[in-house]
């Protein structure tokens, strides 16, 4: 096929897409919309491999994903968005991959700045932050501290995060109030214990999005996705674009919650 063909067959996908989008946005109540969507951003290795690519080109590719969906949670309105980037099992991988993810964090942190302020978002990392060298580190509390103004979207960017350890790092700041008398141990409840979370003075995801097909958590969020809806989707996160947040949302909506009591009408 020569290159017309290539750019018409690009600019009817373009076109198509559009019509996707507008068509499923259609069906979407904006009234309804999640308060937050938390996503496992799964499947970088495998976009990668499938190509014969190195993996570490889908994680760069997974970046405008991210970039797609951030866009997207703002002009939506969605007002908080969670992102899984690196779990604190991660550190199992090959050290040149940890290293080669590490500088790509370092990277969006630099490059992705002004975007995310321009666009109203604001990067609150959640994670053992301390556990990073200091160059990573320094560009992630640098990210936070320069979007803090942001007022649409708040972006909590999962970096060597695992839900075990930050119940274990609400656990010991609530036992340490305990100890100097600042808490009866009588008062603690599950809104104290949401108050010692990373996540704290947010609301717990009503979505969580796991692309790349996985049915399982991987130690993402645990207490907070207590009653979250899910959605499983076989795309891989670096092809997970608009359109596929867009249908996750949908499905999210004919979702019936009932957080344990009865259907409604019954
Ligand atoms: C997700 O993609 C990115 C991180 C975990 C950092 P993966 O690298 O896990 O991709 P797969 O699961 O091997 O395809
Ligand atoms: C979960 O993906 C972590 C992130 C996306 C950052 P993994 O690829 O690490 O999860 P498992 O190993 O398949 O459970
Ligand atoms: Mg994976």
């Amino acid at each position: 096929m020569g290159l017309k063909g290539i750019v018409s067959r690009r600019k009817t996908s373009e076109a198509k897409m559009t019509r996707d989008e507008d068509m499923l946005k259609s069906c979407i109540d904006p009234s309804r919309l999640p308060r937050h969507v938390a996503v496992i951003m799964d499947g970088n290795g495998r976009w990668a491999l499938k190509r014969g690519l190195p993996r570490t080109v889908g994680h760069q590719r997974g970046v405008s994903s991210l970039r797609e969906v951030v866009h997207l949670s703002a002009e939506l309105s969605i007002p908080v968005l969670s992102a899984y980037a690196f779990s604190t099992e991660n550190w199992r991988r090959p050290p040149e991959e940890v290293s080669f993810l590490m500088d790509l964090f370092v990277e969006y942190a630099a490059k992705e700045c002004d975007e995310l302020k321009q666009n109203g978002v604001k990067v609150r990392v959640i994670g053992r932050v301390e556990g990073l060298s200091p160059h990573v580190s320094e560009a992630i509390r640098a990210l936070e501290e320069e979007t803090q103004d942001g007022q649409r979207l708040v972006l909590n960017l999962a970096v060597n995060y695992g839900a075990r350890w930050e119940i274990v790092d609400a656990i010991k700041a609530i036992a340490d109030k305990v100890w100097s008398g600042k808490l009866n141990p009588e008062e603690i409840d599950e809104t104290v214990v949401g108050d010692h979370l990373y996540t704290a003075g947010l609301p717990d995801p009503d979505l969580l999005i796991r692309p790349a097909g996985e049915f399982r958590l991987s130690n993402f969020l645990l207490w907070q996705l207590a009653y979250t809806e899910f959605y499983v989707t076989p795309v891989l996160w670096p092809d997970f674009g608009r359109v596929d947040f867009l249908q996750a949302l949908v499905h999210y909506q004919r979702r019936e919650r009932r957080f344990g009591g009865l259907k409604r009408g019954l």
